[in-house]
């Protein structure tokens, strides 16, 4: 490997350590009003993107960008949590800092596989500013490994592909797989001419890596860079995802300031990529980015997505702490999208489920169903043939001041909405997501944590991930028919609680 690019600057077990001690004294005074139960999030400091997601030596790795230092973004580290089951988590130690000159101004994102020795294995990107402090003359990013014989230690190796020409501005986030006796890499490259595209390099010996294709550019010459791509199969079919840099919204669609979305075709292995599909967002709510799928042993496909907070006011950053992570969702083909549905297990967190049976409100009703829900698990269906009422729904995160996020069933729009303007923190505005009406019946699942809310629509079709952050005082849950010609019907409504995912809780 080339000798200057494993230049050390530092020891990564005394950058762990003082990394490790920031998060201890920012977690300290860490304030936990918004601080999640039941979704995955650093103990303090700043989160982004899932990385290295794998299942280890009995157990499931996920790491994550990670500040250690603040809780904003900047000095990228790779923190840690584990689990035995997907849904009880443990927090291990940091697991990468910038040690290497190459990387010297962050670890970026990433992915894990097992090695042909048995080993953990990383792929990610080595950082450095070209100006030496900002972006404003772009990166210089290089794919680097590290390898683990216990998914905790790791032993960089260095810089496994260069940068090939210093007019590329961004250079990073390989995502690594094998099939037959090969391995296979594709990372996100910005050309010189600023085009977003997707680049696919192989290997025999997992060290050495060649340039195969370009394996997807985008179409629309504003989109300049295309993070974390991921590209993997499903039945027949393979699909490429990436998070678009330079997308502008069209009508209810890539309304984020970046959106992460996919599309799905074919291809075969020393092959073009032929797609078959539009481009879909992953996801329709306010947060959602940056999202790593792995296979897990019984051979579902799941991703977790980062839950990005890319629009100020971000209020979580004030309590010591920002960002979390979806809840895992496995991710399966329905016709020309995926379905994305919280994996099964998730269920095992619910308590004290309450059964509200069928109910029928009168129009611009309302029915308090709980006076403080900290987490929920609600589900509920909405007989659309039976209904008249304009707005179906519940205020979830009402509070005594009125503060509330709708999530209901619009007959107008025919979409399902997730409306913050009833909040007093962090940013307002709605989302929504299209319903297949055909079978007459509306299905909502609505996962809701002490800072946010996840919709998931008709069995994973569509689904929704929002920050909320409520105010002051006990959280309700309430449910409302508003305006049209008449009544609401719901078939059926329950709600459980969610139990934490944390083994040991942090106090
Ligand atoms: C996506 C991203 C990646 C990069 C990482 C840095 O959110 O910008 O492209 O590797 O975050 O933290």
């Amino acid at each position: 490997m080339n000798q200057p690019t494993t230049k050390e600057n530092a020891d990564m077990s005394a950058q762990l350590d003082k990394a490790q001690k920031s998060i201890d004294r920012l977690f300290a005074t860490r304030n936990d009003r918004w601080y999640p139960q039941c979704h995955i999030a650093s103990k303090a400091g700043w989160i982004n993107d899932p990385n290295g997601l794998s299942y280890y030596k009995g157990r499931y790795h996920a790491y994550f960008q990670l500040n250690p230092y603040g809780s904003e973004w900047g000095n990228m580290h790779w923190g840690h949590v584990s689990s035995a089951d997907l849904v009880t988590w443990r927090r291990e130690p940091l697991a990468m800092a910038p040690t290497l000159e190459v990387e010297k101004d962050g670890v970026f994102s990433g992915s894990a596989v097992v090695g042909d020795d048995g080993r953990l294995t990383i792929y990610y990107t080595g950082h450095r500013w070209r100006n030496g402090v900002n972006d404003d003359d772009g990166n210089l990013q290089e794919q680097c490994m590290a390898v683990s014989s216990d998914g905790i230690h790791f032993e960089k190796k260095g810089v496994v592909i260069p940068c090939p020409d210093d007019k590329i501005l961004h250079f990073r986030d390989p995502k690594v797989w094998k099939i037959g006796g090969l391995w296979y890499m594709v990372f996100g490259v910005s050309t010189p001419a600023q085009r977003g595209e997707i680049w696919m390099y192989t290997s025999n010996d997992m060290e050495h890596w060649t340039f195969d294709r370009v394996i997807y550019r985008h179409p629309d010459p504003e989109v300049f860079m295309l993070e974390c791509p991921d590209m993997f199969p499903l039945e027949d079919k393979w699909v490429i995802c990436y998070s678009a840099m330079g997308l502008k919204p069209h009508g209810f669609e890539a309304r984020n300031h970046n959106n992460a979305g996919y599309v799905i075709g074919s291809w075969q292995p020393g092959g073009d990529f032929h797609q078959e599909t539009e481009f879909h967002l992953w996801d329709d709510g306010h947060n959602f980015y940056a999202p790593q799928t792995f296979q897990a042993p019984d051979g579902r496909r799941l991703v977790f997505g980062w839950m990005s907070p890319f629009t100020e006011p971000i209020p979580m950053q004030e309590d010591g702490w920002c960002g979390q992570f979806t809840v895992p969702r496995e991710v399966t083909l329905a016709g020309d999208h995926l379905r994305c549905l919280p994996i099964r297990e998730f269920s095992n967190l619910d308590q004290d489920q309450q059964d509200f049976g069928p109910i029928e409100l009168e129009v611009n009703g309302s029915r308090d169903l709980v006076d403080d829900a900290q987490t929920a698990d609600i589900n509920m269906e909405i007989d659309l043939n039976k209904s008249q009422a304009e707005r179906i729904g519940l205020e979830i995160h009402r509070t005594q001041s009125g503060d509330h996020t709708l999530v209901c069933y619009d007959d107008q729009l025919g979409r399902v909405v997730l409306d913050r303007h009833c909040n007093t923190y962090g940013d307002r505005g709605y989302r929504t997501a299209p319903v297949d009406k055909s079978s007459g019946k509306l299905k909502l699942r609505i996962i809701v944590d002490r800072g946010s809310v996840e919709v998931v629509v008709n069995d994973g079709l569509e689904i929704m991930s929002s920050y909320s952050f409520p105010a002051e005082g006990p959280r309700g849950i309430r449910l409302i028919a508003e305006s049209g010609e008449g009544k609401a019907l719901i078939s059926s409504l329950s709600i459980a609680k969610l139990g934490t995912i944390w083994e040991e809780p942090d106090r």
